[in-house]
């Protein structure tokens, strides 16, 4: 089974957008996949008490994650780095082995140029501390609003088959670091 983090809980994201079409492509290779949209995420886990015991509320997500065979992170570069919503959302993880035999692919999405490479980077980072497999094989989308003006638009450009192409590595990946 995989997971999709949409890393961003701002309305009208392109990593949303982008996160769903992941989730189709997915589907259309006959995977089992769940998408997080981080504004689904209970309030009750903005709450100091929530670095204690978790709000029941919260166990779907986490289910989703900790069970997932490979996660599929779509990180939009927010400041130089990904957005504190999505770091927030793994530091409600179960430390230290949420991520362990669980491989994670990376999308990265900015404005600007550089596509999110940084954010992407900071995510390897943490991603790579907490044990999870990382897929070298990583897709940048710049320009996100150019880029992503429509899906119809969108997927007649090169970056789109690239996200095909890192789904079947990733699936490739994924079976053999962690067997079929
Ligand atoms: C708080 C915030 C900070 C941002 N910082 C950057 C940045 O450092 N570099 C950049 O290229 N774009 C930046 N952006 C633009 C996002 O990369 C852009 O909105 C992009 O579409 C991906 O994020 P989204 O999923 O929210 O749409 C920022 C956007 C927000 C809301």
């Amino acid at each position: 089974m995989y997971t999709i983090i949409s890393g961003t809980n701002r309305n009208n994201s392109k990593s949303l957008m982008v996160s769903k079409l992941i989730e189709e492509i997915y589907k259309a290779k006959g995977e089992e996949v769940n998408l997080i949209d981080l504004r689904d995420l209970p309030p009750a886990i903005y709450t100091p008490e929530a670095y204690g015991e978790k709000p029941k509320e919260f166990q779907p997500f986490l289910d989703k994650v900790v069970n997932a065979k490979g996660l599929i992170v779509v990180a939009a570069e927010y400041n130089g780095s990904a957005p504190g919503a999505l770091k927030y959302f793994i530091d409600m993880l179960p430390y230290p082995d949420a991520f362990e035999n669980v491989a994670v692919s990376f999308v990265g999405i900015a404005a600007g140029q550089w596509a999110g490479i940084r954010a992407v980077e900071h995510m390897q980072q943490v991603f790579g501390y907490r044990d999870a497999y990382l897929h070298p094989k990583r897709v940048f989308l710049p320009n996100s609003y150019g880029l992503l003006t429509s899906d119809e638009q969108f997927k007649e450009t090169p970056e789109y088959t690239r996200l095909e192409t890192q789904a079947d590595s990733f699936i490739q990946f994924c079976n053999q670091v962690l067997g079929e």
